[in-house]
This record gives structure tokens, sequence and C-alpha cells, in this order.
């Protein structure tokens, strides 16, 4: 990136690969889409916005904004046929297993545009993701409580949508709350990309065979669920009921993690990258503090992951493994805060983070000297030897 400094070797000797669109500082807690700070896009984009930013680089115009939202409001309604799909899952299915069913899916009800070589058919079924994976990923959750689906409205925005599809009911109108409205663009806007991570280079992987983007964008759900990555957030929520639930007080719990042979974690700190407080935690942690403090619910557990926070951030063993908050440590707590169940909340990362993904899928694309991923290996296994028969073993 302009600007920066020489890379050490070892540093391009791992990098995957070279991307234009978003640039991390581990040490310095720096995070720009595009080269805007996220601390900026947070408090002024809108999620649209910032999605038509990521895939194609600069930010829209009003004009290319219309455009862009009309296409995708238009393209949240899903097949019949895939609403009924969604019926027939258990209800205690997992929200990202259903997720990610219906993502592939899409691939099989959109047939008449998966050649990842025809630029026309990549915009449609890009559009077509944006448009119809907050529909997915809200019926999923309908489905899991047995309640009607709604259908989209074009005249609502995107987020708006979101909400009503998942929480409206057929007998009244669903009153939108723009401060949760605003909540939501932020936390979209701060999960929407994060270069290399384990789900977007998963994308990246099954793109460069050319398979379509909804076998891609399925992938990547599947990978963000596990509990390292994206499904901390639901982790998270589960450490500090836990905490709550067996009386724990903070200092036994982090005694607990600081035991290696306990193998208990805290959920939502450390970083692969981030060796300083993940700059995305930070403005959630706002919000959470603003949004909780006026509600009933989740004080208790607000204060106990602020209380996490303050006693592992002066401990040794976090300070000197460069441990802090990460993206997922205060998500949950805003996202039950707001009527989701703990085991829904990964599916809002992925809500998030669908642009970045799309982002960086297109950006693979358009490299003409691309070639298909091959991670290598370290052979550690038996040398080489002669087959012996059965009786002689
Ligand atoms: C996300 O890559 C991305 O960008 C991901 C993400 C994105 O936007 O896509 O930012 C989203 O996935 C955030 C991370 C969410 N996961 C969690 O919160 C799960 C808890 N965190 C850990 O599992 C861990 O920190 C990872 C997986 C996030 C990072 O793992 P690393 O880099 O392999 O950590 P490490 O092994 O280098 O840690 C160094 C030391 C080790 O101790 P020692 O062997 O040196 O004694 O720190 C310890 C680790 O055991 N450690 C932890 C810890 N994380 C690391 N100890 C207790 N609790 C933790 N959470």
């Amino acid at each position: 990136q302009t600007g920066v400094t020489t890379l050490d070797p070892g540093f391009v000797n791992t990098a995957s690969c070279t991307s234009a669109i978003t640039f991390i500082d581990g040490d310095k807690g720096i995070l720009q889409y595009r080269g805007y700070p996220i601390e900026q896009l947070a408090e002024k984009a809108t999620f649209i916005e910032v999605a038509y930013l990521l895939i194609y680089g600069e930010l829209p115009t009003q004009t290319q904004l219309d455009d862009f939202y009309g296409k995708i409001s238009r393209r949240m309604m899903l097949d019949e046929r895939l609403r009924e799909l969604y019926r027939s899952f258990p209800r205690g299915a997992h929200p990202m297993q259903v997720l990610a069913a219906g993502v592939t899916a899409l691939g099989a009800f959109h047939r008449d545009h998966l050649d990842v070589h025809n630029p026309e058919h990549v915009e449609e079924s890009s559009l077509r993701l944006l448009g119809s994976m907050p529909t997915l990923a809200a019926y999923a959750y309908k489905s899991s409580i047995g309640a009607p689906f709604l259908y989209p409205q074009t005249k609502l925005g995107y987020v708006e949508n979101y909400l009503r599809l998942s929480f409206g009911t057929p007998m009244e109108e669903y009153e939108i709350d723009p401060d949760v409205v605003r909540a939501f663009e932020t936390l979209f806007i701060l999960h929407a990309d994060h270069e290399q991570n384990a789900s977007t280079s998963t994308v990246r992987l099954v793109g460069s065979a050319d398979a379509n983007i909804y076998a891609s964008m399925s992938s990547g759900v599947a990978a963000l669920s596990g509990p390292l990555h994206g499904g901390a957030n639901q982790a998270v929520l589960e450490m500090l009921r836990e905490i709550s639930a067996e009386g724990l007080n903070i200092k036994d719990f982090v005694a607990q993690v600081k035991d290696k042979k306990s193998g208990v974690k805290l959920m939502g700190f450390g970083h692969r990258v981030y060796k300083n407080y993940d700059p995305r935690a930070k403005i959630i942690k706002g919000h959470a503090d603003t949004l909780l403090r006026g509600s009933d619910k989740n004080n208790h557990l607000l204060d106990m992951a602020l209380e996490l926070e303050q006693t592992a951030l002066s401990d040794d063993y976090f300070i000197e493994r460069k441990l802090y908050p990460n993206v997922d440590f205060y998500t949950g707590l805003i996202y039950e805060a707001m009527g989701f169940p703990a085991s829904h909340f990964t599916a809002l990362f992925a809500l998030g983070r669908l642009p970045g993904w799309i982002a960086q899928w297109r950006e693979q694309h358009a490299d003409p000297n691309r070639k298909i991923g091959r991670p290598r290996q370290i052979y550690v296994g038996e040398k080489e030897r002669d087959y012996l028969p059965i009786n002689e073993r």
C-alpha cells in the first residue's frame, strides 16, 4: 500500500495474496476499507454505502447508491420453493448450517448466471446475494421459532428490511426503532471486511477453483461458524452466562484461563493480527454501553464483561501475550439486547461480512494471471517402506 514502509521478507513469504481492499496494522490497531478509517465509516456511512465502497472501490454518489440499493432490494424476495425448503429444517438446526444451505441453494435456484467468467453474471449474483442473504438469515431465525415468514418491502432500507423480516409478524405493522437501525448499520460496517481471515481466505480458495460465487460464499459461512472465528460472539455470551450460573467470581475465572490445563479460553479475546486493542471492539464497546445502560437487560452481563476486560488487561498473562478484546467480545451483548438468541449471533456476523467476501472474490477473479489456490505442506510422515502381506504384520 502506498505509504507503507518496506515489508519484511518473512511477511511477504507468508502473504497469500495482494489486495487493495482492506488495510490492517495489527500493532497500531488500524483498520481501513479502501483507505477510509473504520472509525469514520462506522460513524458516518450506511452499510450499503460501505458495501458499494468495498465492491467497486469508491464511495457512491447519491444516484449510484440509489441505483445499487434499488437492484439489491428487488432481489430480497426468495423463490417460493426455497422458502418451503427452509420450512423443512428441524427447529433446533443451527442458523449457520441453515444459512450455508440456503446460500448454496441460491445457486440452484438462479442457475442462469453462474458463469464466473461473465461480468454480467458476477454482477447479477453479487446483487442477488446482497439482497437474498438477509432474507435467508431472517427466515432461519423465524423457522427456528416456528414463526411465519414475511415478505421483504422495497420501500424499507436494508437494515430495516432485515429487522422487520426477523421480528415483524403478519398481525401488526413492525415499528422501526432508528437507534436500533443505526446500531446495526455500525455493527454491519465493522464486520464488513477484514483482509485474509479464515473465512475470507476460504472464499478465495474455493473461488480460485472457478466454483460459482454462491458455493464460495456458502463455504465462507461454514468457516465463519467456527467458535475460534465468527462463532466466538456466541461463545462469549455462553461464557458470561456460565460464569454467572456457576457463581464464579471474575478473578477465579481468569485464574482458570491462565491454568493451561483447564483448556478454558477467554472467548472474545486475542487475535491473529491485532496485538493491540481491536479498533472495532473499541467502537462496539461504546455502543454496548449506550444501548444497554438504558435497558434493564444485560447490565449484569455487561458489568461482568467490563470487569473481565479490566482484570485481563491488568494481568501479565494477557499483557505478555498481547491479548486484547476482539470484535466478538461485546457484540453478543448488543445482539441479545435487540432480541436475537445467541445461536443467531454468527449469522449476523455473516451478513456484515458478505460485502467483503464478495469484494475479495471479485478482486481475485479480476486478476487475469490468477491461479487455483494450492497451499503446500511440510511432510513429517514415514520414510518410504515396502508393503507387508497381512499375515506378516
Ligand atoms: C475473529 O482473522 C481475523 O481477522 C478474524 C476476525 C475477522 O474479522 O474475520 O477478526 C474475527 O475471528 C476474531 C477472533 C474470535 N475468536 C475468539 O475470540 C476465540 C478466542 N481467541 C483465541 O482462540 C485466539 O486468540 C485466536 C484464535 C483468536 C487467535 O489464536 P492464535 O493467534 O493462534 O493465538 P496464539 O496461539 O498466537 O496465542 C498466543 C498465546 C498462547 O499461549 P502460550 O502458548 O503462548 O502460552 O496466547 C494464548 C495462547 O494459548 N491465547 C489465549 C487466548 N488466545 C490466545 N489464552 C486464553 N484465551 C484466549 N482467548
